[in-house]
């Protein structure tokens, strides 16, 4: 049978809405809208607005609303024991709405303006906004983290796989196919947390793995495979980003422990994404499989 694949990230969302306790690791996603993009932004300062159906992070932007003080008046009035804050703001405070794409930024000056830009972008298709996650980051750079669930040849959903990918200079996605680096979920986490903190962190995204893919299996059934698409912020809270349902194997072969990849690779052949190798491995492949 095929391996079911919902390309539809707002379809996914809603599915995994359905379920209370999963529900809160989805940061506030919604079908984007002018009106939407202003409370969103009200909301939470800087937001990320994606097309429903995209992959490798192309055409994801991210938009922040910025206040900045324009005039050095305010130092002067303050010395002057001036209290009258409404006319400090009225005269120097500007807001201004920063949107960022690829390694492009542009100015503007109202939600107004920042929409049509974005229009210009996003023309008929269907794209969404999201609360935008302030990532940890590793040497500067922002990184988020991918979790694998497979079936496994038994029929239970199993975590096989975890990674972590740092955004390449200057870009606001992590994704490998954008210029990301590919490193282990420990050598980012080690430096935000301690070894028993990271250990209870990797076992609760294995759990998460297995769990989101039994939510989604119950509305899609046909899915085999799922890559999640983890962010953590500074206050260590897990969110949600999106769910893959063809997501990218080859990357596990970048470990040094080769059995990450067979294993993955071995129920990837059970549930026929791919076919067995005719390398020296496929003798213990087959081994594999029949144990
Ligand atoms: N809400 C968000 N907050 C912070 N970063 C985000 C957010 N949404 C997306 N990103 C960044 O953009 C990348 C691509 O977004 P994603 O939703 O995974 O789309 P794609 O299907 O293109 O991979 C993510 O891996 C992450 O680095
Ligand atoms: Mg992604």
């Amino acid at each position: 049978m095929k391996i079911q694949r919902v390309p539809s990230k707002w379809a996914k969302t809603k599915v995994i809405l359905q379920n209370q306790s999963l529900s809160l690791y989805v940061p506030d996603t919604r079908k984007y809208d002018l009106g939407v993009l202003k409370e969103m932004l009200a909301l939470y300062t800087m937001v990320y607005i994606k097309p429903d159906r995209g992959s490798f992070g192309i055409g994801v932007m991210r938009a922040e609303q910025r206040t900045v003080i324009l005039s050095p008046s305010q130092q002067k009035s303050e010395m002057n024991g001036t209290t009258d804050n409404n006319e400090i703001e009225q005269q120097e405070a500007q807001i201004l709405y920063i949107l960022r794409y690829a390694k492009t930024a542009e100015v503007f000056f109202s939600p107004e303006e920042l929409h049509e830009a974005l229009q210009k972008r996003i023309q008929n298709r269907t794209y969404l906004i999201q609360k935008g996650i302030d990532l940890l980051r590793y040497k500067d750079r922002p990184f988020d983290l991918r979790v694998l669930a497979q079936k496994s040849p038994s029929g239970a959903w199993e975590t096989t796989g975890m990674l972590g990918r740092v955004a390449a200079p200057q870009k606001i996605v992590t994704n490998y196919h954008s210029g990301g680096s590919i490193l282990s979920v420990n050598t980012l986490l080690k430096n935000h947390m301690n070894p028993s903190e990271t250990l209870s962190t990797i076992n609760q995204l294995r759990t998460l793995g297995v769990q989101i893919a039994g939510q989604l299996e119950a509305t899609y059934p046909g899915i085999k495979e799922i890559g999640l698409d983890i962010a953590m912020d500074q206050q260590m809270d897990m969110w949600l980003l999106e769910v893959n349902t063809l997501p990218s194997i080859v990357v596990f072969k970048l470990f040094p422990d080769k059995s990450i990849y067979r294993k993955i690779h071995r129920y990837a052949v059970a549930y026929g994404r791919v076919k067995a190798r005719k390398s020296p491995y496929s003798t213990r492949n087959r081994q594999y499989t029949k144990a």
